[in-house]
């Protein structure tokens, strides 16, 4: 069995800098039509220049040809001349909450003190992307952030809002209430919970933040995208660390899923018996989310095992050593 994905779309993507951005890009832009790159670089990607420089650097990468970067700026007080002269290189704008996870220590911290930017990033149609999590008790984070994403919906009408990786039940429901709010939602959220990252042996490959929540949760994740929701796309949070920042004490938060996920993705959407869900889950939804028209790419995946490799270069991937079900025809 075949199937074949039109110009499939990663929304949410960390790309690094260096050598692993020259090791993970191609695994990327060797499937995907494009995708929604982070700017939680060493050096924050805020500022105009620094967007084109990166984007330069991604394009020198391996099988980028025929892979479009939607670039983002990170969050932080923009004027408005600064945010015309940045609309058209930019898909939104990335808000962190300082100190939230990697590499935000120059994230926002007062979110009621954003209102102006918020305000120019509406009028100029430029979407807002946001980690929404708060700094309380782990498994409550994200729930206690749904109030600001409650006030960002109301206060701007015509702001495009994406949760980004949504991993609870109650973030569905804000998604569902708001017309100008949508969600990503990555591969391993929709399979894992709590329990595969510390209920057994600790798993410092599954740890990621938003750390995964309860059964119940991924429940809800799953019911959202089995149903077709019109708002809810997928974007990998593909976050690659090398192995020393991964097998050490103070683990760094990330799962390197870019290698495995197409395949992944179709053997989730077959054993749901909702393969005809993963183009517009892929992409449709993306495109109409965001107005996007993406490049032309056409993937084709068959249902023929995959031993997926212990290692790429110094990293580990999503479902290391395990036997898929689907593969990717090169
Ligand atoms: O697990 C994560 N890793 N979550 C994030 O929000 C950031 C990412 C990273 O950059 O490593
Ligand atoms: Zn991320």
């Amino acid at each position: 069995m075949h199937i074949k994905l039109q110009s499939p779309l990663d929304m949410h993507l960390h790309l690094r800098e260096g050598v692993m951005l020259q090791n993970v890009t191609p695994f990327t832009a060797a499937v995907f039509a494009g995708a929604v790159v982070m700017p939680n670089l060493v050096d924050p990607v805020d500022s105009l220049e620094k967007v084109r420089a990166y984007r330069k650097k991604i394009k020198e990468c391996e099988n980028t040809e025929n892979f479009a970067p939607y670039m983002t700026l990170f969050f932080k007080q923009y004027s408005r001349q600064q945010l015309l002269d940045a609309k058209n290189e930019i898909i939104g704008i990335k808000l962190y909450p300082a100190g939230i996870t990697t590499q935000s220590e120059n994230g926002v911290s007062d979110i009621s003190a954003i209102n102006e930017t918020l305000g120019y990033m509406e009028e100029l149609g430029i979407p807002l992307l946001v980690h929404g999590e708060t700094g309380g008790f782990v498994m409550d984070r994200e729930k206690e952030f749904l109030g600001a994403y409650q006030q960002f919906a109301e206060n701007f009408p015509n702001l495009h809002i994406i949760m980004e990786h949504i991993t609870t039940a109650d973030a569905v429901t804000i998604v569902d209430h708001y017309e100008n709010v949508s969600a990503t939602v990555t591969l391993h959220h929709l399979l894992i919970t709590l329990d595969d990252v510390a209920g057994g042996l600790l798993e410092p490959d599954l740890f990621c933040k938003p750390i995964a929540k309860t059964p119940k949760d991924r429940a809800a994740l799953q019911d959202a995208v089995f149903s077709g929701h019109p708002r809810i796309m997928f974007g990998s949070d593909s976050a690659p660390h090398p192995r020393h920042k991964k097998e050490c004490c103070g683990c760094a938060a990330g799962i390197f899923s870019a290698p495995v996920a197409l395949p992944m993705l179709a053997q989730l959407f077959d054993d749901a018996g909702k393969l005809d869900l993963l183009q517009n889950f892929v992409s449709g939804i993306a495109c109409s989310r965001y107005g996007i028209t993406p490049l032309q790419k056409t993937i084709t995946l068959e249902k023929k095992p995959w031993l997926v490799p212990e290692l790429y270069h110094d990293l580990k991937p999503f479902a290391a050593g395990q036997r898929l079900s689907w593969s990717q025809v090169i």
